[in-house]
């Protein structure tokens, strides 16, 4: 793969300044967006030596979907702004690389068309201030093959971007702003309601019949709380340093949650995971898998379904070599012993 700086780089060159600006931007002083690639890095390795790493097996079963690696893509928002075939390239440059897509609720082409191009897909939801909508939304995913439901807790608003003044600063037509709320009234209907809360996760499990899993989780007794209403798991995420500025980097927020689940439900996370290094970091912490951002955005904007694929493809393959050089021929291998105490300061 490119390294990941090429590639926004070259990203950064294809696309306008103020699309750019809303893929990359964070909230506030964007530490938080910082941090999760610094935090990453901090986490030092324990490689074993004199295994046999000849042949190095990444793949993983998730929710009863088997996956070439233990990467997913995270759900963003949309996707034409990066290329003409949208959600369409992305579902099928992540097919080709036997990964699983995580469908945005603000996605800009329709679920089913998405859906009929897609492998295994999940269905990212946002609690509408429409409920009403939020169900429409939610059946339309079931019917059309969703094999999950990923609830996004940490939105009740849109955290604020210096880089990009919201939406009317960018190059999208209603048409594909709302390509999925038909029936909107208003369009203040179709903003995150912030009085979501744990009983919309009843909700959603009981209208859907789907695993729910909750995204956002960077806290012990959030996790706790989100077993007890049924999640059948938990994604640890802060938003890609969207949300609140100052939140903790994912990397750190990890273990707590991890603990807290007790390996009832799998754990997820994403935030500045760029390497197989990253990812290797991110299993030994006790992660399942990882999602990836920005660095599917870079890839589409740059190459379409083709581009995606590249991404994902070759993160699998530096997870391989990540392995290889950590001894660890296979997932299970991967435990805490590979890594170090943190250094002291
Ligand atoms: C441009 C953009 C749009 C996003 N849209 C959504 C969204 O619609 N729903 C959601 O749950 N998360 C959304 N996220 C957050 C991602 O799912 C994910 O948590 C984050 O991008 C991971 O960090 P990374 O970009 O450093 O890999 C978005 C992130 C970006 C960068």
């Amino acid at each position: 793969m490119l390294p990941y700086d090429a590639l926004e780089a070259l990203a950064r060159e294809r696309l306008p300044q103020a699309v750019f600006d809303y893929y990359a931007g964070g909230s506030g002083e964007e530490s938080t967006l910082a941090d999760n690639t610094a935090a990453w890095a901090r986490l030092r390795l324990r490689p074993r030596i004199l295994r046999d790493v000849s042949s190095v097996d990444t793949s993983t079963e998730l929710l009863g979907v088997k996956l070439a690696a233990p990467v997913l893509v995270a759900p963003t928002a949309f996707h034409s702004l990066a290329y003409p075939e949208a959600e369409l390239a992305t579902a099928r440059g992540t097919r080709e690389a036997g990964s699983l897509l995580v469908l945005s609720s603000r996605a800009s082409r329709r679920i089913e068309d998405v859906a009929a191009l897609a492998g295994p897909w999940w269905f990212q939801v946002y609690v509408f201030r429409d409920r009403g909508l939020t169900r429409a939304l939610v059946q339309r995913a079931v019917a059309a093959g969703a094999r999950a439901l990923v609830l996004t807790g940490d939105t009740p608003y849109v955290g604020r971007k210096r880089r990009n003044r919201g939406d009317s600063a960018l190059p999208l037509p209603d048409e594909e702003l709302l390509v999925n709320l038909e029936g909107l009234t208003h369009r203040s209907l179709a903003e995150q309601a912030p009085d979501t809360s744990f009983a919309d996760l009843d909700r959603l499990r009981e209208d859907s019949g789907l695993p729910v899993l909750v995204k956002g989780v960077l806290r012990a007794d959030d996790a706790r709380e989100c077993l007890h209403h049924g999640a059948a798991g938990l994604i640890v995420s802060n938003h890609g340093g969207r949300q609140l500025d100052g939140a903790l980097a994912t990397a750190e927020a990890l273990p707590e949650v991890v603990e807290a689940t007790g390996g009832r439900v799998p754990v997820l996370v994403d935030g500045g995971v760029r390497s197989g290094g990253d990812v290797l970091r991110a299993l030994a912490l006790g992660a399942r898998a990882v999602l990836l951002g920005r660095p599917v955005l870079w890839g589409l904007a740059t190459g379409g379904a083709d581009g995606v694929r590249q991404v994902l493809d070759s993160l699998r393959e530096d997870t391989a070599h990540a392995l290889a050089l950590a001894g660890a021929p296979d997932l299970s291998r991967v435990g805490a012993d590979l890594l170090a105490p943190p250094r002291r300061p």
